[in-house]
């Protein structure tokens, strides 16, 4: 089992999923999640910062997890509001703690994957990076897919975001105690795959 937590954009995604080709094992993105019920919630008119109705749109059909459009800024808005919510978090438990447990191991990233859906895991990574960092390597990538924006924009949504997901109550972003920290604000992607493999193998040998 390995857990990489760590805010958005932070490359946490990426390595995620490298690492989990470098070992050969399953990859969740539990953001993809949260993105769902945000994106329901909203596509059932509802309002994400009501528990109840955040909560009835955790009955998401699976065939939305392929919808592109949950990899918007304004879905992860929307992701970060529901997720707020401890029913919401409770209500997603099972599924992410199913795939934390397949008998081969897995690869689960997301804030709260070191703490409680997998405190037991055998590598825990929490990757960072600064705000500016990431407000530019998001406006590059919202830029290539002609997303019209502005790093201004994109650095007070970041700021607004890590706000929200670090000060909220329930199973707040937080490295956990025994996570080794990765900041990739001066590293590629290449060098921060490369080092996130490195971590993960000195667990392992441990
Ligand atoms: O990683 P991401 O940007 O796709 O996540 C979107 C939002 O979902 C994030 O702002 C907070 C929430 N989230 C969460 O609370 N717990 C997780 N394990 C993953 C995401």
């Amino acid at each position: 089992m390995i857990a990489v937590d760590g805010p958005t954009a932070s490359g946490k995604g990426t390595i995620a999923k490298a690492l989990a080709a470098h070992f050969g094992l399953p990859h969740l993105d539990t953001g993809l999640l949260y993105r769902a019920v945000g994106r329901q919630c909203q596509q059932d008119g509802g309002n994400p910062d009501d528990p109840a109705q955040a909560l009835a749109a955790t009955r998401f059909p699976d065939s939305l997890l392929s919808d592109p459009a949950l990899r918007s800024e304004e879905t992860g808005g929307l992701a970060s509001r529901v997720s707020i919510h401890p029913a919401v978090r409770q209500a997603l438990y099972e599924r992410q703690r199913a795939f934390a447990l397949r008998p081969g191991g897995a690869v689960l990233d997301g804030r709260d994957i070191g703490t409680v859906i997998a405190p037991e895991a055998l590598a825990k990574l929490f990757v960072t990076a600064s705000v500016a960092a990431r407000a530019e390597r998001r406006f590059l990538e919202m830029q290539a897919r002609g997303e019209p924006v502005t790093l201004d924009a994109i650095e007070a949504d970041l700021a607004a975001r890590d706000l929200r997901d670090r000060s909220r109550s329930a199973a707040p972003l937080v490295a956990a105690p025994d996570a080794v920290t990765l900041d990739t604000s001066s590293l590629s992607r290449d060098e921060a795959v490369a080092a996130a493999i490195r971590l993960v193998e000195a667990r392992l040998n441990r």
